[in-house]
């Protein structure tokens, strides 16, 4: 709604007079109401009738919690792709993308075999790539900068249950994880590995434990040890260089080459993030205490595929991911969680996430739950069901003033050169260009 007599939007809160005129919106309409591509807006498409860039505001968006969703193919990963490279183009936050299908870092295969480019083809040395399988990474001829093991010292009990379905293991068996944890402290899952009938049999007795649980516990769990990522003992330390380079301003996907399954992609998600939110936790502590902005933590967003696996309702009350969610924009980390099924989400969750982008959805549950603590989301239940398969999204939430459906950018040659020319003018790119500079002149 725009006032005659000043310039400033406000919210729609009345609907016209009759025989109020109506004018069609221009080009300028466009660009007031959604801001102009550059500083900190971004065009994520154009309207399906009208040639004029729709823009999000990435700094709000960044503030909160944000979903991508719609059936599968209809192009949830090409939004993923170009909503990070708007914030990394922007520099407004770090980005650490959990990479269950290595489409993100490099080169990767889009329908029809076209080739699109990764983020680390975009954005040269800012982006990293962690590889929790090398050698795979390397034949893709993807350079990785670090390979990633877990440590069975590192797994905690409450990287069980969230494996609960995964493992196939029933919630006694998960919570007689706590009872070991009681006893051993850190140690409990190198103890139990190592427990024989005898002392299982024991330590049941003693602990009140359910001894079948507790030995089907042990044999799921000889599972997680045998996986090639897994050894006994690992250290934290590539995990923390891969923290620091995010604290820093750079960003990092995590490819999992031949473990791309849900069980090591949860392990491996929680373990990481769970690290995470601790430092990130205490650094905003620090700068509460010291109210220096150089203590501010860096905005960090991390993006999740196959979210309900962490935000279902049983695990996202326990899950780290539920928490960040839930928490929202406090710690300065937020999620950018991508799904085909959000009926599968926590409706808590769900109300939580600031921008919810969406493409085609068929099923009326996953509709439903998409609009779940939205105003007037019934006339728009009926826009969202009449989407194009592909490239069409309905954006909607708090990095557009209101909601609005898209033609979605094209992610292509065009694109990666306006990328190119916007990337040129960042601060960082300023910053290399001097530092480049300084060296070839002195
Ligand atoms: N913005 C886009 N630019 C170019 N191609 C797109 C775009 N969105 C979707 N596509 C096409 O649609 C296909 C499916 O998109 P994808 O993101 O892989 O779907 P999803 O992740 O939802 O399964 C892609 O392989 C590509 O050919
Ligand atoms: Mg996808």
């Amino acid at each position: 709604m725009l006032p005659r007599d000043t310039n400033d939007l406000l919210p729609v809160k009345t609907i016209p007079r009759h025989f109020s005129p109506v004018y069609e919106a221009s080009a300028e309409d466009f660009i007031r109401v959604f801001g102009q591509e550059g500083d900190n807006h971004f065009e994520i498409g154009r309207p399906l009738d009208m040639d004029v860039p729709v823009c999000i505001n990435l700094e709000r968006l960044v503030e909160r919690s944000n979903g991508i969703f719609g059936k599968s193919g209809t192009g949830k990963s090409f939004l993923t792709r170009l909503l990070l490279c708007g914030c990394m183009y922007a520099n407004i936050a770090s980005n650490l993308i959990f990479d269950m299908h290595s489409e993100y870092g490099w080169e990767s295969s889009a329908e029809g075999g076209a080739f699109v480019k990764g983020l680390r083809q975009l954005f040269g040395d800012d982006v990293l790539i962690y590889s929790l399988d090398a050698e795979t990474s390397r034949r893709r001829n993807v350079s990785v900068d670090a390979e990633i093991v877990l440590g069975l010292n590192q797994i905690e009990v409450e990287d069980v249950r969230p494996l609960q379905d995964e493992l196939n293991l029933s919630s006694t068996a998960a919570e007689s994880s706590y009872l070991l944890f009681d006893r051993f402290k850190e140690r409990w899952l190198s103890e139990l590995l190592a427990m024989d009938g005898e002392t299982l049999k024991e330590f049941a007795e003693d602990s009140g434990a359910h001894a079948g649980a507790l030995s089907a516990l042990k044999r799921k769990l000889e599972q997680v040890a045998r996986q090639g990522f897994v050894q006994e003992n690992a250290t934290f330390s590539a995990i923390d260089q891969m923290i620091d380079a995010l604290a820093n301003g750079r960003h990092v996907v995590l490819e999992f080459g031949k473990y791309r399954y849900p069980l090591a992609y949860m392990l491996v998600a929680n373990i990481v993030t769970r690290r995470i939110h601790r430092r990130w936790v205490r650094q905003t502590e620090t700068y509460q205490s010291s109210k220096n902005k150089a203590d501010k933590p860096r905005q960090l967003m991390i993006t999740i595929e196959e979210a309900h696996k962490f935000l279902n309702p049983a695990n996202a009350r326990q899950t780290i991911f539920g928490e960040i969610a839930r928490e929202m924009r406090k710690y300065s980390v937020t999620l950018l969680v991508v799904d085909q099924r959000p009926s599968s989400i926590d409706s808590e969750v769900m109300s939580q996430l600031g921008t919810r982008i969406t493409a085609l959805l068929n099923d009326d549950k996953d509709i439903d739950s998409v609009f779940a603590g939205v105003s007037g989301g019934s006339g728009l239940k009926a826009v969202l069901a009449s989407l194009d398969t592909k490239q069409q999204a309905l954006i909607l939430g708090h990095a557009v003033p209101m909601p609005v459906v898209v033609r979605t950018r094209a992610y292509d040659e065009a694109f990666y050169r306006a990328i190119g020319r916007m990337v040129e003018y960042t601060p960082q790119a300023r910053e290399q260009a001097r530092i480049h500079a300084d060296e070839l002149f002195g």
